[in-house]
């Protein structure tokens, strides 16, 4: 079935790859990234760089790939060029140092930007699959991510066929790409797990270069802290939510809700599950992780969709061992369709993300600590809290053992705005920005969502402000992060 493709190791597909190529990888996390030939690039930058040659690609992605990939790539210093995220140290360390020129970009609008030639033309495709078939159908496996674009735009693909994986996870797939503008069509979906698309995408065989044969799991590390801090936001989120619902904002039958990645959404999930009075509901999100295995199980979740099955090997296996019960129960997408406005517009997604910073008005920092170096980027959180129904953005309220206020006067990076943030929680409590003017929404930021060893300095930063409808003191905006810089502390 197979047989006219080539079979290529690691090495002799990476050779295909030239300096200053433009190459895709497949995946969305380390979820469906390629897993041997990332490596075998790095390698093939090393020795080229030890014989005075010049060999660096710039590499485009889904999200972030398995931080070993990314990590080993800056290692080599054979990326010269990254979009749209990551959330490795090595390769955050080269994009801080300047060695890496990173794209910051919503994950929902990569694909749209790829097929317009906003980036020039797609050198190489390595795409990870469960099959290929001869005339071109590629099976995509747990990570969607933008591969629909990658492998219709790319001029070369090398596919990494991976037998580690199920080849029933081909059931969760829903595989489309979208027209241009100006006047394309609604997007069919009404219902979280809508299928609109096909479990395969369809490629030119011409182009495809070869196979690199490979059985290997996901990289994918449990979410193991549930701390005291996450559990408080957790129950403050439950709160929040059971209220809205007794006042009847939130409908009876509850709304999609969409999770971020991390220790904090993990216990929010967990929470929610077990709470009798929260009803079932879906997940309409970019990420699916280990919680929603057991939600799906207990009944409490009835339906998951997301570009990524992020789940450690061993949740994922309980999925493979129970297909006949999943299969109809998660769907995975490409990411402009897992994170397309119109859908979380439409389906009233109650968007919940972690963020690094808010300021006393409402603004949020998801991606830049202290203003300067990257954390991971943004991500899918502006994709889904400017289209959410409800925004809702959870952080501790300190960081650094107390060191870093997590509510500040000004932020030193805005990812999200004060016209589309709703609602911040904190372990703190629950500061709910709906109807609520700039200075109303200090004094309700600081008074319940701040850390009480810092809401002295924030209640005197406002009193000292010129008023204004956003009151501030461009002088002083930003001592708590200058104080930081200069003493190691806030305080
Ligand atoms: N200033 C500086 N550093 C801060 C900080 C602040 N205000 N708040 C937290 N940090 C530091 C922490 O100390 C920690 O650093 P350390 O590991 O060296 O101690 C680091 O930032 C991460 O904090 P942590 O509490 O471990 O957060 P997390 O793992 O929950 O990640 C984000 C938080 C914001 C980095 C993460 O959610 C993210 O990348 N978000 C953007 C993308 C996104 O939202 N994706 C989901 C959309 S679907």
């Amino acid at each position: 079935m197979m047989t006219q493709y080539s079979l290529l190791t690691p090495e002799e597909a990476a050779s295909v790859i030239n300096n200053n190529d433009m190459v895709a990888f497949s995946g969305f996390t380390a979820a469906g990234s390629p897993k041997v030939l990332p490596l075998a690039l790095a390698q093939r930058a090393r020795s080229l760089h030890e014989k005075g040659e010049d060999f660096a690609i710039r590499l485009i992605t889904g999200a972030s790939v398995s931080a070993q990939a990314d990590d080993e790539l800056a290692a080599a210093k054979c990326i010269k060029w990254r979009a749209p995220y990551q959330s490795a140290s090595g390769m955050r360390k080269a994009i801080n140092n300047n060695e890496v020129e990173f794209v910051d970009m919503h994950l929902g609008e990569v694909a749209q930007m790829i097929r317009a030639g906003f980036f020039g033309e797609i050198d190489v495709a390595v795409i990870e699959a469960v099959d290929i078939t001869s005339d071109g159908r590629v099976f995509l496996t747990s990570g969607i991510g933008n591969s629909p674009t990658f492998l219709e735009h790319a001029k070369k693909i090398i596919i990494e066929r991976n037998s580690y994986f199920s080849s029933r996870i081909t059931e969760f797939a829903d595989n489309v790409t979208l027209p241009g503008p100006p006047k394309r069509p609604v997007i069919p979906l009404y219902g979280t797990m809508d299928k609109i698309g096909k479990p395969y995408v369809q490629v030119d065989p011409a182009k495809i270069v070869g196979i690199v044969e490979t059985n290997q799991a996901d990289q994918i590390e449990a979410f193991t802290k549930n701390d005291e801090t996450c559990v408080q936001i957790a129950h403050n989120v439950e709160k929040f939510l059971l209220n809205e619902l007794n006042l009847r904002r939130i409908p009876k039958a509850f709304l999609p809700i969409q999770s971020g990645v991390g220790n904090i959404n993990n216990a929010v999930m967990n929470t929610l599950g077990k709470n009798p009075d929260i009803p079932t509901f879906t997940l309409f999100s970019e990420v699916l992780q280990d919680s929603v295995v057991d939600l799906l199980l207990s009944g409490k979740v009835t339906g998951a969709s997301a570009s990524s099955l992020t789940i450690t090997p061993d949740k994922l296996q309980t999925i493979f061992d129970n297909m006949d019960f999943f299969s109809d129960k998660i769907v995975l997408r490409p990411q402009e369709i897992s994170n397309n406005p119109e859908l979380i517009r439409r389906l009233g997604v109650i968007a919940l993300n972690v963020g690094l910073e808010f300021d006393i008005y409402g603004h949020a920092n998801s991606s830049h600590a202290l203003g300067s170096d990257l954390m991971n980027g943004i991500g899918g959180s502006g994709d889904f809290e400017r289209n959410a129904y409800l925004s809702i953005f959870m952080a501790p309220s300190i960081a650094k053992g107390g060191r870093i206020s997590s509510i500040v006067p000004m932020c030193a990076h805005v990812d999200h705005s004060e016209h589309s943030v709703k609602v911040i929680i904190t372990e703190q409590g629950i500061a709910d920005l709906r109807g609520l003017s700039p200075c109303q929404r200090a004094k309700v930021i600081i008074e319940n969502c701040a850390h009480p060893m810092y809401k002295d300095a924030l209640y005197r930063y406002l009193s000292t402000c010129k008023p204004g409808h956003i009151p501030h003191d461009l002088h002083h905006a930003f001592d708590m992060h200058i104080k930081f810089l200069e003493t190691g502390s806030m305080l």
